[in-house]
């Protein structure tokens, strides 16, 4: 039986950036805190448990610390969560993923110009939540469907900056930048999709179209790791959505000639190695 691995499973450049700093972090001793879980992955986030790191889940929580590191996650933070942390007795290392970052720099550029912003994405992502942060006029819009893009309303002479979520699809972005455009505004696009995402989508319909079983890796909060699935689900019809080897147990074994495997971009490589070595053995 061949396994087909995709070379794209796996954290993307922004998310192992951010968990390295946390395990160097850890290294360098003192307590560390993340902004929020560092991935959604659980294996990784209690693995950091162990090791004494905690999770702050809400901003209140910074004032009843007096000490140590707080270590911000490739998602970003607003500019008022940023102060807040600044501002405390913590040491802050800003794990924001750069492509992120340069989002945070055009928001805050062009809504200080006074140009209003639209982001195209998901409202209850914390990446978003993040990026409207960082508009220091009007609040920024988002928007996630085409209802939202025909309901949208601006001034006649308002200069509009659009930009993405960095995991929106490409299609469907430039489908909702259509409508704003055939109502007249003047927006000015800024395509800020990270091409890791779209590589990912790419490579796994490919490898799921052409074998007998497909398996998807990620744990079960991760949206890009559910897109996966739907993606793969439409190309090979014995697709399984997997959080670790475990989850492969209950699966009967079979004849199979060719395996394909892909991960999230939170699913850490001894994950993807263990499903990988239970697959060579029992299928
Ligand atoms: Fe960054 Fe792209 Fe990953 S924006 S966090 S490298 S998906």
């Amino acid at each position: 039986m061949e396994i087909v691995l995709a070379k794209t499973a796996g954290f993307c450049f922004g998310v192992k950036r951010a968990v390295d700093t946390v395990y160097s972090e850890v290294e360098s001793g003192g307590k560390i805190y993340t902004f929020g879980p560092i991935i959604h992955n659980k294996e990784v986030v209690s693995d950091l448990e162990k090791k004494g790191v905690t999770v702050i889940k809400d901003i209140d929580m910074i004032d009843q610390l007096s000490e140590g590191t707080v270590i911000i996650r490739s998602h970003g933070v607003s500019k008022g969560v940023m102060t807040v942390l600044e501002n405390s007795p913590l040491k802050v290392v800003d794990a924001t993923c750069p492509f992120v970052k340069k989002i945070h720099r055009i928001v805050e550029e062009d809504s200080t110009k006074g140009k209003r912003i639209v982001v195209i994405g998901s409202k209850n992502h914390p990446e978003v939540m993040a990026i409207t942060g960082w508009c220091t006029g009007l609040p920024a819009t988002v928007i996630e469907n085409e209802d939202e893009a025909n309901d949208f309303r601006a001034g006649d002479n308002e200069q509009i900056t659009v930009v993405s979520q960095t995991t929106f699809r490409l299609a469907k972005f430039k489908e909702l930048v259509e409508i704003l455009r055939q109502k007249g505004y003047n927006v000015d696009v800024v395509n800020t999709i990270c091409s890791a995402t779209a590589e990912r989508q790419e490579e796994a319909r490919s490898i799921a179209s052409t074998v007998d079983m497909m398996i998807v890796i990620g744990d079960s909060k991760s949206s890009n790791t559910q897109k996966l699935y739907e993606i793969c689900s439409h190309e090979c019809k014995r697709t399984l959505y997997v959080q670790t080897k475990d989850d492969l147990v209950k699966e009967p074994l079979g004849s199979l000639r060719r395996v394909g495997i892909t991960a999230g971009a939170s699913t850490p490589k001894n994950i993807i190695e263990e499903v990988q070595n239970y697959v060579r053995i029992n299928f």
